[in-house]
C-alpha cells in the first residue's frame, strides 16, 4: 500500500521522456497531440479536412456519443452495417458512400484490429475520402509493426480506457493532408496546472492502486499530490477535503473506478450515461489532465501489455469448456494489448449477473445511438450490443484472482 503523503522524491519527469507510453507514440506516430477526450480529438483532427454538409460513414456498432464530433462540424454521421465478425458490411458501406462522403471510419474493437481494416483504407483511398482510424480501445496495440490508430489519415486513441486516469486521449495525424490542415483548439494539449480534480481522483480507492498497476511505477505520487492539494490553496476546507479523499468538485471522468469496489470489479466499460450524448461530448472539451500526463509518462507499456495478455489467456483457459458462450478472438497475436476479453453469450444477462456475483464487472457494450437502436436495418449491430459481454483484463488484476473466480464458476 502506498501512502498518500510525500515519502520519496520523484525523479524528474523529463528524465523519463524516453520511457513510458509517450515513447510508444514518439516511436510510431508521425504527429500527435494529447486531448482530454477521443471524441474531441476526432473533431479537431477532421475540422480542417471537411466542408459542412458532407457525410462521414461510421460503423453502427459504436457508442452513441461518438457521432457528436461529426454533428459539431455540421457533418452527417451515416451508420454502415457491420458483420457478426465486426467487419464492415462492405456492400452496405459502398451503397451509403456518395460524392458528399468526406471520410470513412473503421473501429478497432477491444484492442484488436477491425477485420477488414485494410479494405476500408483501400476503399477510402479509391473513392477519394479520408480514412479515420478509431482506435479508442487499443492505445498500445501493435499489429504488423504498426501502432493501431496510426493507419488512417487521422486516428484517435483513449488513454483513460487503458490507465486509471481522470481523462486522456491522443489525436494522430498520419497523412500530409491531415498534418497540413490541423489547427488545435483550446481543448488540445495538457493542462499546465495541477487541478483539485487530479488530487481527488488520485485519492480515491482505485487510483491508489495506480502505483502497482501501471507497471514499473514504484515511486510515490506524494509530491504530485502535494501540488494537487495546493491547487486549492487559500481554501483550507477544499484542501483538507482533497487530502481526505472527499470530492468537493466533480471529477471529469471516473470511468475506470468502481465505487469502493475490489480490484476485480474494475471494468474498462463506458461510464454510466449521465446526460445526453451531446452533453457528454461537450464535457470532453478540455485538455488532458496533468495527472494523466504524469501517469502515462511513468507507466511501463511492455509490462501493461504483458499483464493484460496474461489475464486474457487466463480467461480463455477458464472459459474454454463453457457451452453458453463463445470466445470472440481465439488468437492473441503478438503486440496486441487487449482492452477486454469479449465473449458471445447465449444468455448475456445471466452471464453478467453470474460474473457480478463472483465480483467481476462484466458488461455489454456499447450504448448504441438512437438511429441504430430504432432501425431494423442495423439488426447485427443491435444483436452484438446485446450479446457481446466484455470481461475485464485490467493490469491491476492478478491472473490468480481470475483462477479463483474460475474455480467458483465451475462449482
Ligand atoms: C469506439 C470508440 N470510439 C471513440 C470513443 C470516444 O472516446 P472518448 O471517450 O475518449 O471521447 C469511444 C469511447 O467510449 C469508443 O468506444
Amino acid at each position: 500500500m502506498h501512502r498518500a503523503t510525500p515519502t520519496l522524491s520523484v525523479r524528474s519527469l523529463a528524465s523519463r521522456a524516453d520511457q513510458g507510453l509517450e515513447a510508444v507514440f514518439d516511436n510510431h506516430a508521425r504527429a500527435y497531440t494529447y486531448y482530454g477526450s477521443g471524441k474531441v480529438a476526432l473533431r479537431d483532427g477532421l475540422a480542417g479536412l471537411v466542408e459542412p454538409g458532407q457525410n462521414v460513414l461510421i460503423p453502427a456498432y459504436l457508442p452513441d456519443a461518438v457521432a457528436e464530433p461529426f454533428r459539431d462540424l455540421d457533418l452527417e454521421p451515416r451508420y454502415y452495417r457491420v458483420r457478426p465478425s465486426f467487419a464492415p458490411d462492405f456492400a452496405d458501406l459502398e451503397a451509403r458512400l456518395d460524392d458528399e462522403t468526406a471520410a470513412v471510419m473503421s473501429v478497432n474493437y477491444f484492442g484488436f484490429p477491425q477485420p477488414g481494416l485494410e479494405e476500408v483504407a483501400a476503399l477510402a483511398d479509391e473513392r477519394g475520402c479520408y480514412h479515420i482510424d478509431d482506435n479508442a480501445h487499443a492505445p498500445i496495440s501493435v499489429a504488423n509493426g504498426r501502432l493501431l490508430g496510426t493507419d488512417g489519415d487521422i486516428g484517435i486513441t483513449s488513454l483513460w480506457k487503458l490507465l486509471p486516469i481522470p481523462n486522456g486521449a491522443v489525436l494522430y495525424r498520419n497523412s500530409d493532408a491531415a498534418v497540413g490542415a490541423y489547427e488545435p483548439t483550446e481543448s488540445a494539449g495538457v493542462r499546465d496546472r495541477v487541478g483539485l480534480g487530479d488530487g481527488t481522483f488520485l485519492l480515491k480507492s482505485t487510483a491508489r492502486t495506480v502505483l502497482g498497476g501501471i507497471g514499473g511505477f514504484s515511486q510515490s505520487l506524494g509530491s504530485f499530490l502535494g501540488d494537487a492539494t495546493r491547487a486549492g490553496a487559500g481554501d483550507n476546507e477544499r484542501r483538507d477535503a482533497a487530502r481526505d479523499g472527499i470530492e468537493t468538485e466533480p471529477l471529469e471522468r471516473d470511468a475506470t473506478e468502481p465505487d469502493g469496489g475490489t480490484i476485480v470489479e474494475e471494468s474498462d466499460g463506458d461510464p454510466p450515461a449521465v446526460g445526453t450524448p451531446e452533453e457528454r461530448y461537450e464535457e470532453g472539451k478540455t485538455p488532458m489532465a496533468k495527472l494523466s500526463k504524469y501517469v502515462l509518462e511513468n507507466a511501463d507499456p511492455a509490462r501493461i501489455r504483458e499483464r493484460r495478455r496474461a489475464n486474457y489467456r487466463t480467461w480463455r483457459r477458464i472459459l474454454a469448456d463453457r457451452d453458453d458462450l463463445a470466445v470472440v478472438y481465439d488468437d492473441l497475436p503478438e503486440g496486441i494489448c487487449p482492452q477486454a476479453f469479449p465473449v458471445r453469450a447465449d444468455r448475456p444477462d445471466d452471464l453478467v449477473a453470474t460474473f457480478e456475483t463472483r465480483g467481476v464487472g462484466a458488461y455489454t457494450w456499447p450504448r448504441l445511438s438512437a438511429t441504430v437502436r430504432n432501425d431494423p436495418a442495423y439488426e447485427t449491430a443491435r444483436r452484438l450490443s446485446r450479446t457481446i459481454v466484455a470481461l475485464p483484463v485490467h493490469q491491476h488484476i492478478e491472473p490468480s484472482t481470475l483462477e479463483e473466480i474460475g474455480t467458483r464458476l465451475s462449482r
